[in-house]
């Protein structure tokens, strides 16, 4: 029954207007703490959980939820894991996410690009290691996924391991009876198809942009930038600390990397737009260190 057909609707597709919705959901469920209170902020947070915007929120949720299964993951990872499809500088490659454009008004949005200098000026600010900045730079250049014709629900959204029980601290978990996982018995034990302790490499997370992203950067990055792309989503563990039973020793402690850079992702947004011309340079030279001329996307 919840295979996704073949060909989706348009509201299948794309339920979001704008697929930041989903990150300020986001921000919604874990707001910063330690802030003097932004009643404006406040408002308008308010406003966005309690309206419309909420709705196409949760309907994004329930066919993310239906329709990541096991079999779906592991199809697309051979789908897009070859890495095959596009040859680009990184500077053209955050250029062509920047291409992504969604329906709401693009005057008041700020771009990929702009969330991406945000969150990696945010680091830059606090002193952290250039590799760290970096990541920042290009954590969510996945998200070219949708560029690629892939349904938002594949592409953004809270990640999560299947091949396993679902947990109930995942949002909208509730969404996850419609999952066909659900009545695969060796699928719904807390460790499912793997070994107590097995190491999160061994395990196979919902797929969308940080799984995709994690394997275009795996040779060029050091390992706790890799450990931030590749779990950044994935709230139920690094911020509800479900899951421990999957990572092993080296996970519980590279996580702390993860939770170290998620709160630059979600609370770096401010409406002025960076300087992309006086930011360049400095960002063009960062890529140049770590990174190879040309990006296999
Ligand atoms: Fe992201
Ligand atoms: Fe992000």
């Amino acid at each position: 029954m919840a295979e996704p057909p073949s060909s989706l609707t348009p509201e299948e597709h794309a339920p979001l207007a704008d697929l930041e919705d989903w990150e300020d959901f986001v921000v919604l469920r874990y707001p910063e703490r330690g802030q003097p209170a932004d009643p404006a902020k406040d408002r308008d947070a308010y406003r966005n959980y309690d309206t419309p915007a909420r709705d196409t929120v949760r309907e994004f949720y329930r066919l993310n939820h239906t329709y990541q299964t096991y079999e779906f993951v592991l199809q697309k990872e051979k789908e897009f894991l070859s890495l095959d499809r596009k040859r680009l500088t990184p500077w053209e490659a955050l250029e062509y996410l920047n291409t992504l454009v969604d329906d709401s008004d693009p005057d008041i949005d700020l771009s990929q690009l702009d969330h991406l200098l945000q969150t990696a000026e945010a680091i830059r600010v606090d002193g952290h290691p250039d590799w760290f900045v970096l990541t920042g730079l290009v954590h969510d250049l996945g998200k070219v996924l949708c560029l690629f014709g892939e349904p938002q629900w594949a592409v953004v959204g809270d990640t999560f391991p299947v091949g396993c029980a679902f947990s109930d601290k995942i949002v909208y978990s509730e969404f996850f009876r419609f999952n066909p996982d659900i009545h695969v018995p060796e699928f719904q034990t807390p460790c499912g198809i793997y070994e107590e302790g097995c190491g999160l490499d061994n395990v196979h997370m919902s797929w969308g942009h940080d799984e995709y992203l994690y394997h275009i950067m795996k040779p060029y990055l050091p390992e706790p930038a890799l450990y931030m792309i590749r779990y950044h989503s994935f709230y139920a563990a690094h911020r509800e600390g479900e899951y421990e039973y999957l990572m092993s020793e080296h996970d519980k402690k590279m996580f702390k990397w993860v939770r170290a850079f998620n709160p630059y992702d979600l609370y770096s947004k401010s409406p002025e737009p960076p300087n992309l011309s006086e930011l360049r340079p400095y960002y063009e030279d960062l890529m140049a260190k770590y990174l190879p001329s040309t990006l296999t996307l």
